[in-house]
């Protein structure tokens, strides 16, 4: 069980079981959460209730909130240092959510970006929780007392506006709630589709240019000999007018450690596809452990249960002295003891 001690900040961050967890998933996000551990209390849950704002098949759902947990240990989180956990585990959640909503204002929410984007591509399924989403990630974040946030540039919005809620709230009743900073990673904070390097690279869309944690070797290879490039023959970082190599200076630089200089230095004058070939075969290397040990751990289930167990007794811990405190503050009536 992970220790936590007071002389530390707290980080809490998540990620929906959407999709499988992608080369940009990890670049982005889990390797840096799994270099905070040491240094922070950090708390990592699974987003599965944020994940059905977009309608999900059931059976998927569940098989890859499992598989993003052993993904999550596979990838260096130790569950004695972290507490990791699946949203819907810890009731406080959706409890505090409800109590953040009538301290969230219907003008914030029409300004959020991801709604409007996400309501233009399921227009079909505009429903409350898509509108609510950032509320239930503030609960997310307030219940923890979190410090620190990490997440994508995308996600940025989400915690300002937390911010603005805990902010509000406190204003009325006192310090309840830590306002958290947003913590985005400079180095390899985004990768882009290898299809198309305008876009994010991207688990939930069809991007046919999205390498999966658990790709098989064959097919990662032939996505990097396929990844879209400029008509030039130039290995040069320069991500206005080369987007495609230059994302793929970014990847091999940050799989490898070596710098973009270093980078541009070791390929002077190599073409596009064998460049291609050995940015490839270094994602394939750094993959192959991952996908081995994710591999070891969904076979013993009953190791990831207990895992879970004791991250969602501890998350609902430390969400009940938040949540307690709230229903105080706002006039819940409790029972003498
Ligand atoms: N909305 C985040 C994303 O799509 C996932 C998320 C849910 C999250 N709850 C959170 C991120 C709390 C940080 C903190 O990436």
């Amino acid at each position: 069980m992970a220790k936590f001690s007071k002389d530390k900040k707290t980080i809490l961050s998540g990620i929906k079981p959407s999709g499988e967890l992608t080369l940009g998933s990890y670049i982005g996000a889990i390797r840096n959460w799994a270099s905070l551990q040491s240094d922070y209390n950090c708390i990592y849950c699974i987003a599965d209730m944020h994940a059905i704002t977009v309608r999900q098949d059931p059976a998927l759902l569940r098989k890859r909130t499992l598989i993003q947990l052993a993904q999550y240990i596979a990838c260096g989180i130790d569950p004695d240092k972290n507490v990791l956990f699946i949203q819907s585990h810890v009731p406080a959640h959706a409890e505090l959510g409800w109590v953040l909503n009538c301290y969230t204002m219907v003008g914030e929410l029409n300004r959020m970006t991801q709604f409007k984007d996400k309501s233009a591509r399921h227009a079909d399924n505009i429903n409350a929780g898509l509108y609510d989403y950032p509320v239930l990630m503030a609960a997310d974040i307030l219940l923890y007392q979190a410090d620190l946030v990490p997440v994508g540039e995308d996600q940025k919005q989400h915690v300002e506006i937390c911010r603005d809620i805990a902010r509000r709230f406190n204003g009325i009743y006192g310090n309840v709630f830590t306002l958290p900073d947003p913590y985005i990673p400079s180095v390899g904070a985004r990768v882009m589709s290898l299809a198309d390097p305008e876009s994010k690279m991207s688990k939930s869309e069809d991007d046919s240019g999205c390498i999966l944690l658990l790709d098989r070797p064959e097919d990662i290879m032939a996505r990097f000999k396929r990844a879209v490039t400029d008509s030039e023959t130039e290995i040069r970082y320069d991500p206005v007018s080369k987007k495609g190599i230059s994302n793929l200076i970014s990847i091999y630089s940050a799989v490898t450690g070596k710098s973009i200089p270093d980078v541009e230095r070791e390929f002077a004058g190599c073409g596009y596809g064998s460049f291609k070939q050995t940015v490839g075969e270094a994602v394939v290397e750094l993959l192959r452990p991952m996908r081995e040990e994710t591999e070891r751990l969904l076979a013993d289930r009953a190791y990831l249960n207990t895992v879970l167990a004791s991250g969602a007794d501890q998350a609902a811990r430390i969400a009940a002295r938040t949540l307690g405190k709230v229903y105080k503050k706002v006039g819940f009536y409790t029972a003498d003891k």
